[in-house]
């Protein structure tokens, strides 16, 4: 274990929740019948932003759109690789308006962008790590997109299958703890299919493993810069293991956002320069 580990700036974009709503169900946790409030996600988001700021990051917004309840969840936008973005088509009608939005707000700060041509939900199922990129499929992201995005590229795929719907999305279960050729991850292991577990194994030999409750908790829907891991304060045992590793838990609670089956990591896209 490093003696301190080093945290690196990261560039974020992100989307104010006001227009935040669960409308509609393309999850097993979301239930339009069940309120959300608005005003208290609104201030647990601010808590995150004011988190990743006090902790030196770059936080960028884009402009939120009245009528796509979902558009919070900025890591659903695209990968953006060595300043080369690959935008996404998403697999609900409901959400699909919300790639020209993001789109815009791209070529806008200077970046072409890549059009998806199949299925494919950015960094929800797509995790760079390490010498890999790896990438969920089995409820959003396809196949194809997973070719699609290592042509883009040119950096390794590693296709995953996920066989939970409570862990639709990579970035539900699965979370990068440091970078560079060694990186490590944290997962939840049952969230995959056996052939993908021992793929993780493989790659992964001293990964940190949560348990159901904790992923359940949204604890592996986590940023880390390397040092600091915004992390759900329920997470209680994965923050704990996490510290034992050097790394310094930061808890943001965005309890309202479970409710849309999202949470730290969903809410936030990272510009990879
Ligand atoms: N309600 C959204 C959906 O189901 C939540 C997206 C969460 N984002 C994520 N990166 N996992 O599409």
């Amino acid at each position: 274990m490093p003696e301190s580990r080093v945290p690196r700036r990261r560039r974020f974009l992100v989307c104010e929740p006001r227009h935040f709503a669960v409308q509609y169900a393309i999850n097993p946790w979301m239930h339009p019948d069940k309120p959300v409030d608005v005003d208290l996600a609104r201030g647990q988001w601010a808590e995150l932003i004011r988190a990743y700021r006090d902790h030196g990051h770059t936080v960028d917004t884009v402009e939120p759109v009245a009528d796509l309840p979902d558009m919070v969840f900025a890591a659903n936008s695209a990968l953006v690789l060595e300043g080369r973005v690959f935008g996404s088509l998403f697999h609900a009608p409901e959400r699909r308006p919300e790639s020209t939005v993001y789109e815009s707000w791209f070529r806008s700060a200077g970046y072409d962008v890549y059009r998806a041509g199949s299925v494919c939900e950015g960094e929800g199922d797509l995790i760079p790590a390490g010498r890999w990129v790896l990438a969920g499929t089995g409820f959003r992201t396809t196949r194809e997109a997973h070719h699609e995005v290592q042509e883009f590229f040119g950096v390794p795929v590693i296709g995953l299958r996920l066989v939970d719907p409570y862990f639709y999305h990579l970035d539900t279960a699965l979370f990068v703890l440091d970078e560079g050729y060694e990186a490590n991850i944290a997962y939840y292991p049952e969230a995959f299919s056996p052939g993908s577990r021992k793929v993780l194994a493989r790659l992964y030999p001293d990964a940190v493993l949560a348990t159901r409750q904790d992923a359940m908790a949204f604890g592996l829907n986590s940023v880390s810069d390397g040092r600091h891991v915004f992390i759900a304060p329920r997470a209680k045992e994965l923050a704990d293991q996490l510290a034992r590793q050097g790394y310094v838990p930061v808890p943001v609670d965005l309890s309202e956002f479970h409710k849309a089956g999202g949470g730290i990591k969903c809410c936030t896209q990272e510009i990879r320069s």
